[in-house]
């Protein structure tokens, strides 16, 4: 369908979709307007709760309970799901911890589900789009956090820049197999109000970005269906911060 200003609308009908972290905030968000859109959405998280209230919210997606940090077991659900014509790798944690209190377990988990799992999904998932030959968009919801980092960041930042370096990589090596990075700053989901949502914070953090306020999950949700659309079918390989200018000022 054409708009007056002669853009095509977004339309996803006919389309395969996966996003994981879709239990909760951001992830939930895009998997909501992806099957709004008209994809047939696969929406995975590892909170029971969280997958039936979105199928309550949303019939048509479909949930798998899964750990994204178990390897096999996540080869195993993805490869059973069929091909995916849309990829969102957005399931993510963060600990603020200490850099000389780090320990093995918190180090492992961050590169565990911020890249490792990343990796293991985008390979099944490319795999199939290569096979098909009808190319295909990948996005990973990184962080302005992989760009520029902060105190306490030393488990979170290099877990996100890897994350990036993977989205370079693969869009250079797959071609019409299009990868990208949306690198949000902070929005007040569960996972920024944990790390965020004290009030001194939250002043740190507002005075710091030009638009004057936190990224909401619908500024996220846009970005990523911009990337994951023919309307960006020239753009691979790119980070692109939705930071309301946050890393325009180095000081
Ligand atoms: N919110 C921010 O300020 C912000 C800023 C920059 C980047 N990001 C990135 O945006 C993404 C989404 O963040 P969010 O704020 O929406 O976080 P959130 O509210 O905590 O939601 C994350 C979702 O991912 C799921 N998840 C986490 N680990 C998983 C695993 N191992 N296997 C399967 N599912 C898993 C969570 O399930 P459970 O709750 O059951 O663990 C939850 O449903 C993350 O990659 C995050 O790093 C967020």
């Amino acid at each position: 369908m054409e708009q007056a200003d002669g853009m095509a609308q977004t339309d996803f009908k006919g389309k395969r979709a996966l996003v994981t972290g879709a239990g909760k905030g951001i992830g939930r968000a895009i998997a909501i307007r992806l099957a709004n859109l008209g994809a047939k959405v696969f929406g995975i998280s590892r909170t029971q709760s969280d997958l039936d209230s979105l199928k309550k919210e949303v019939p048509s997606i479909e949930t798998r309970l899964l750990d994204i940090s178990e390897w096999d077991k996540t080869r195993e659900v993805v490869e059973n799901l069929g091909p995916i014509d849309l990829l969102v790798n957005n399931a993510g944690i963060i600990k603020h911890t200490p850099f000389l209190e780090i320990t093995k377990e918190e180090f492992d988990d961050h590169h565990n589900i911020n890249f490792r799992a990343a990796f293991n999904i985008s390979q099944v998932v490319a795999r199939g789009m290569a096979e098909r030959g009808n190319g295909g968009a990948i996005v990973n919801i990184s962080s302005i956090a992989a760009i520029r980092t902060t105190a306490y960041h030393t488990s979170y930042s290099p877990s996100k820049a890897a994350l990036d370096m993977m989205t370079s990589s693969m869009a250079h090596e797959l071609g019409c197999i299009r990868v990208n990075s949306v690198n949000p700053t902070v929005v007040m989901t569960e996972l920024g109000k944990k790390v965020w949502g004290d009030p001194v914070k939250q002043a740190a953090v507002l005075s710091r970005i030009p638009i004057g306020r936190c990224a909401e999950e619908e500024d996220i949700v846009n970005a990523t269906v911009f990337l994951l659309s023919e309307k960006s079918s020239m753009i691979t390989g790119v980070t692109l911060p939705v930071d309301g200018g946050m890393l325009i000022d180095i000081m």
